[in-house]
């Protein structure tokens, strides 16, 4: 397991190959007092203590955004407060939950949460709030202690000083970009294409006394004309480059949005890998008996998210590539490619979770596929091996980090 003091090491070596200083956590902690960041650490803790795994294996095995449906292994809950709504997923008209304010699933507990108030969901907003994890608050502190590891990292390698301008591009509901706040950034900019979540944001951020130190803008990755030319510092984003068809153009905008001397650290899943094996276990192709399920399911989820969708068509070294053809040197990335054995996982976790925004989660996509005795065959050879855990977990994720030449 790398430690925080191998972090340390290796951020110390690059910052002399660099000549770039080192980030500085603030030491008075009456100024950060409260920040998510501080949350999702003791959340960390916490999860440790009751004995989930540790703290890379916890990164591994993160509902990341998959082209298939989430891999959660906990019960779903129905929360206090729901009301119905109805979401859309593609060409999916999908009947949900709607949690009333204050019990939102969030990377805050929920007293941070106690001011804001749901206006309408976009699909961004209901899966980082619920269809990521199924609903379940375990899983969301799990959720939570891995991503709090993510979001470290990527402002480690992003080797932010105290006072400095950090842009978070599709910052969702801020979790990098509060961790820059709780780091001493001065100003923090948050870039969504979604109104709902930068709502989010701002109340968290009002809630935290912390909004003068904040701005908001909606705007997508690859368009940020609203940020000025050479005005920050630094470029996060996490896992939005797979919803953006014009990576290069998103690379060249964040070049742009940064003075000279201005880093980028973005951390993205590499779906690319083990794609094939995933969709023909979770899809059961082959099986027979179950050909027509099969192939009904791996329609849907490819119409919806067919090879070329930008989620897909890429690996670390396009990210390397289009990092430098913007401009960027020296380009660093860190790689990690697993096929690991599956954990056993309720049933109900599983269907009621997806992959990713764009698509319905195993229940939904049973329910608009597959007639009701297909999914009675499928569910009766699937279920057990979700439940017992068969069957492998692939994953490919990578860092990546550069700066803007002086
Ligand atoms: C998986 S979430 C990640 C949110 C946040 N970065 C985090 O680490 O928790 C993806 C985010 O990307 C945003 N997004 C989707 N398409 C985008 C685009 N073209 N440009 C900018 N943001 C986008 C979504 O609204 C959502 O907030």
């Amino acid at each position: 397991m790398r430690g925080r003091e191998d972090l340390v090491a290796r951020d110390q070596m690059e910052r002399a190959q660099d000549g770039v200083e080192c980030p500085r956590r603030i030491e008075d902690e009456s100024k950060v007092a409260g920040l998510g960041a501080d949350v999702l650490t003791e959340r960390g803790a916490d999860a440790c203590e009751l004995g989930a795994e540790p703290a890379l294996e916890q990164i591994d095995r993160l509902p990341l955004e998959l082209e298939l449906p989430a891999l959660v292994g906990l019960e779903h809950r129905t929360r206090a407060g729901a009301e119905g709504t109805v979401v859309q997923v593609g060409d999916l008209r999908i009947e949900q939950e709607e949690v009333a304010p204050g019990h939102e699933a969030s990377l805050l507990p929920p007293g941070r949460m106690a001011s804001v108030t749901r206006g309408t969901e976009d699909r961004w907003a209901a899966w980082l709030r619920r269809r990521r994890s199924g609903g379940d608050e375990a899983v969301e502190a799990r959720t939570a202690a891995g991503l709090a590891k993510l979001r470290d990292r990527i402002l480690e390698n992003a080797r932010l000083r105290a006072g400095e301008t950090l842009l978070d591009v599709g910052c969702g509901n801020g979790l990098v970009a509060f961790g820059a706040l709780e780091r001493g950034a001065g100003r923090v900019v948050f870039a969504d294409v979604s109104a709902p979540l930068l709502d989010e944001s701002r109340a968290i951020a009002t809630d935290l006394g912390l909004a003068e130190r904040c701005e908001f803008v909606e705007a997508p990755a690859d368009a940020l004309a609203a940020i000025e030319t050479g005005s920050v510092d630094v470029v996060t984003t996490r896992s939005v480059l797979i919803y953006v068809r014009d990576k290069p153009a998103a690379f060249a905008e964040f070049f742009r949005a940064l003075r000279p001397g201005g880093r980028i650290s973005l951390f993205e899943p590499i779906n690319a890998f083990g794609k094939d094996e995933r969709r023909r276990e979770f899809l059961a192709l082959g099986v027979p008996g179950l050909e027509t399920a099969g192939a009904k399911l791996d329609a849907l989820f490819e119409e919806l998210q067919p090879a070329s969708d930008p989620m897909l068509d890429f690996d670390e070294r396009d990210l390397m590539r289009e990092a430098e053809a913007a401009g960027f040197f020296p380009v660093r990335a860190e790689v990690r490619l697993v096929v690991e054995p599956n954990e056993p996982r309720s049933w109900d976790g599983f269907v009621n979770s997806s992959g990713n925004p764009k698509i319905p989660t195993f229940a939904e996509a049973m329910a608009q596929a597959l007639t009701p005795e297909e999914t009675e065959r499928f569910v009766a050879y699937v279920r057990p091996r979700v439940e017992q855990g068969l069957g492998r977990w692939r994953m490919g994720s990578a860092y990546l980090w550069a700066t803007k030449p002086g």
